[in-house]
């Protein structure tokens, strides 16, 4: 059973549903974007435009239900069973649709695709660092004025160069105060010691990313030692230029270290990749990173409770 725990929702979309979510809600998107295969990006600060752009299209609680059900279903056909999506509840806030609603479309879809395909899910509620770390407060606060099974973990996505990560301490102490586990984007752009920051100032159980601890041998030590689980995502790294090849990838001297590596697709709509190839990536990379121990590491890493970890296992 595969496991995705590392997936931003709005970045499962996949063209098809751009164009149609852009006709219906009558978003305009120019054409030279919509022509160009990677909606004109070319590396991560231009991505990160793209995506706002793009994902500019999802505007009512109507559309979160289309897109989750959507990669819910694929998922499913590719032998998927857990997904963990990270949503920022002010973006659609913002835009009229309140989080209860959000959440409430979500759950509908969560609810169909664990009935109708088997396959569950979880959201992860995140902040967006380049918005600062007020709008992650606010992010925060909206994340726990309401209580829901299926809302598990409070995240921090976004540019890692706008800020530093200790100004984020505050929302996560709202969240994780209010019982929900924390993950943040750390170390995919930034150095190592970055990595053991977010940790010990934002209280994290997994870390996004984290795959530059494989410049510091005392890092992987740490993140080894603690069995913090590193959501390593290979089709988004080669995607978006980090590492020219599989065979560059550092994956493998991670295991090496013995750090736990569970695996995500990040923005597979966007990145051409899915919960399939993200394992035969991951198998490419290393041969002890099987379905059946990347399964097990998600399985423990996993937000959901234990009742649902124990059906997912068996
Ligand atoms: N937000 C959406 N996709 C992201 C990514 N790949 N990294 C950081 N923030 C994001
Ligand atoms: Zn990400």
């Amino acid at each position: 059973m595969l496991v995705d725990l590392h997936v931003h929702l709005r970045g499962t979309l996949v063209r098809e549903t751009v164009l149609f979510l852009a006709e219906r809600n009558a978003v305009s998107i120019p054409e030279a974007i919509l022509a160009d295969a990677r909606y004109g990006w070319h590396d991560f600060a231009t991505f990160l435009k793209a995506y706002d752009l793009v994902t500019s299209v999802v505007k009512s609680a109507a559309d979160l239900e289309v897109i989750t059900t959507s990669y819910l279903k694929r998922c499913a056909e590719l032998g998927g069973g857990y997904v963990e999506f990270m949503l920022s509840p002010p973006d659609l806030a913002r835009t009229g649709v309140p989080f209860p609603d959000q959440l409430k479309a979500l759950t509908a879809a969560a609810d169909r695709a664990a009935e109708e395909w088997g396959v569950r899910s979880r959201l992860i509620a995140t902040a967006v660092r380049h918005l600062g770390p007020r709008a992650a407060v606010e992010a925060a606060r909206m994340a726990t004025s309401i209580q829901s099974d299926m809302l598990v973990g409070f995240g921090l996505t976004g540019d890692e160069h706008q800020h530093e990560v200790g100004e984020f301490a505050e929302a996560f102490n709202i969240a994780r105060g209010e019982g929900l586990r924390a993950t943040a984007h750390a170390g995919e752009h930034r150095p190592a010691d970055t990595i053991i920051e977010a940790i010990e100032l934002l209280g994290l159980d997994r870390v996004g990313h984290g795959i530059r601890a494989v410049e510091s041998p005392d890092v992987m030590r740490q993140l080894a030692e603690a069995r913090m689980p590193l959501e390593v995502c290979l089709g988004s790294n080669l995607a978006l230029g980090l590492y020219r090849s599989v065979a560059e990838h550092p994956v493998g001297r991670m295991v090496d270290a013995g750090c736990a590596i569970v695996l995500g697709t990040d923005d597979p709509g966007f990145f051409g990749t899915d919960l399939a190839r993200e394992h035969a990536l991951a198998l490419e990379a290393d041969p002890r990173l099987g379905i059946e121990a990347v399964s097990t590491n998600a399985i423990a890493a996993a937000f959901c409770d234990e009742h649902t970890k124990n059906s997912l296992a068996h």
